[in-house]
């Protein structure tokens, strides 16, 4: 097995996609992540995992932060804060009781630094739910490189490949 094979596996499990948001400096920051899990309702605990080499990694440390849960069509969003090329993009930020959040996302969680577990190459963060918005509608979700919405498979014939921006992603 290579890392090249394990990431292709993992990657078969579909996911919903977030954009975890923070407060540096004064100004709000975001990264894409599907690396996000529910860990315990009592205390309510959440978990978002990021490569030690994100800028993230190490500016997360100790600060709240908003999971956004993004919607279908913010598509462009997730590759925005993935550092695509997509830097024109507009980002539509709103107050939040512990980070500034995204609007137009399908749920949000609002969340106290709780720990921090370093893991290989990743570090983990539990955060504390401290509150959250739900606001619903169609998830983005990604699954085997793709972005897309829950209709993602069959969309297009099996035949046509999903076409691969340069960032690897495919795309619906
Ligand atoms: C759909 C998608 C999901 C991603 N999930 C994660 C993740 O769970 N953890 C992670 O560290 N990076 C993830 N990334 C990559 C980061 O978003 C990307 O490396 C980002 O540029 C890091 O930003 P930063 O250096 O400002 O922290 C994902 C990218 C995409 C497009």
């Amino acid at each position: 097995m290579n890392s090249r094979e394990l990431r292709r596996c993992l990657a078969q499990f579909a996911t919903g996609v977030t954009v975890v948001t923070y407060l540096r400096l004064g100004r709000p920051r975001g990264v894409t992540v599907n690396a996000f899990t529910a860990v315990s309702l009592d205390p309510p605990l959440v978990l978002v995992s990021l490569a030690k080499t994100a800028k993230s990694g190490e500016q997360l440390r100790s600060r709240g932060f908003a999971v956004n849960v993004l919607a279908a069509d913010q598509r462009d969003l997730a590759l925005r804060f993935a550092g695509g090329p997509e830097t024109n993009v507009p980002v539509r930020w709103s107050d939040g009781l512990m980070a500034p959040c995204l609007e137009g996302c399908v749920a949000t969680l609002q969340c106290g630094p709780w720990d921090r577990h370093p893991a290989g190459d990743h570090l983990l963060y539990l955060g504390e739910v401290q509150d959250l918005t739900i606001y619903g509608g169609e998830p983005l979700v990604f699954h085997d490189g793709v972005l897309g919405g829950l209709g993602l498979g069959g969309r297009e014939p099996a035949s046509r490949p999903p076409r691969r921006d340069a960032a690897g992603i495919g795309h619906v």
